[in-house]
């Protein structure tokens, strides 16, 4: 196994691990002042991403992390002000992670990993959801 499978399985278990929530303990937190804009770019963008990838549209994944970034930097930032939110700033940041790897991989020309850690980056969006996105919305 080449030493990039081992630190992506490693990152994977880590992410998992820091995932998952306490299930049916969804949080209540006052999100008056979310920015649902953001979330809707960021879902058009995550459905490019991967497709992106697998098509070796290198720049178009380039641009594509570069909004996700930015979603995750705003989510870690918003839930760090949060009291009782240090699951959403950790999936944030493991979300960062997975970008920050599927860029490194684009960079690389390798787009089989490059996709994995476009795929982990989309479990985070849930894994935040599932915990922080209130039912009414989902
Ligand atoms: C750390 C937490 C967190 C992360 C990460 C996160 N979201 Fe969200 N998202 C939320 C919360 C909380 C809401 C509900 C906001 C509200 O009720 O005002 C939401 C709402 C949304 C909505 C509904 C917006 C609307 O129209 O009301 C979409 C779409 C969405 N997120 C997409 C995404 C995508 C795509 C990603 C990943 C690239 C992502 N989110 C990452 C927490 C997160």
């Amino acid at each position: 196994m080449s030493r990039r499978a081992i630190v992506f399985i490693a990152m994977s278990i880590a992410v998992s691990v820091s995932v998952a929530p306490a299930f049916g303990e969804r949080r209540d937190i006052d999100l008056h002042d979310y920015d649902d804009d953001l979330m809707r770019d960021l879902d058009k963008t995550i459905k490019y991403f991967e497709p992106d990838i697998t098509a070796r549209n290198a720049q178009g994944a380039l641009d594509d992390a570069a909004i996700l970034q930015d979603g995750f930097k705003y989510t870690a930032d918003y839930f760090a002000k949060k009291d009782n939110a240090e699951d959403a700033v950790q999936i944030s940041k493991d979300g960062l992670k997975f970008v920050a790897s599927a860029i490194k991989s684009v960079s690389e020309s390798d787009f089989d990993a490059a996709a994995e850690a476009a795929r982990g980056a989309a479990r985070t969006c849930r894994a935040c959801h599932d915990t922080y996105k209130p039912l009414k919305k989902q």
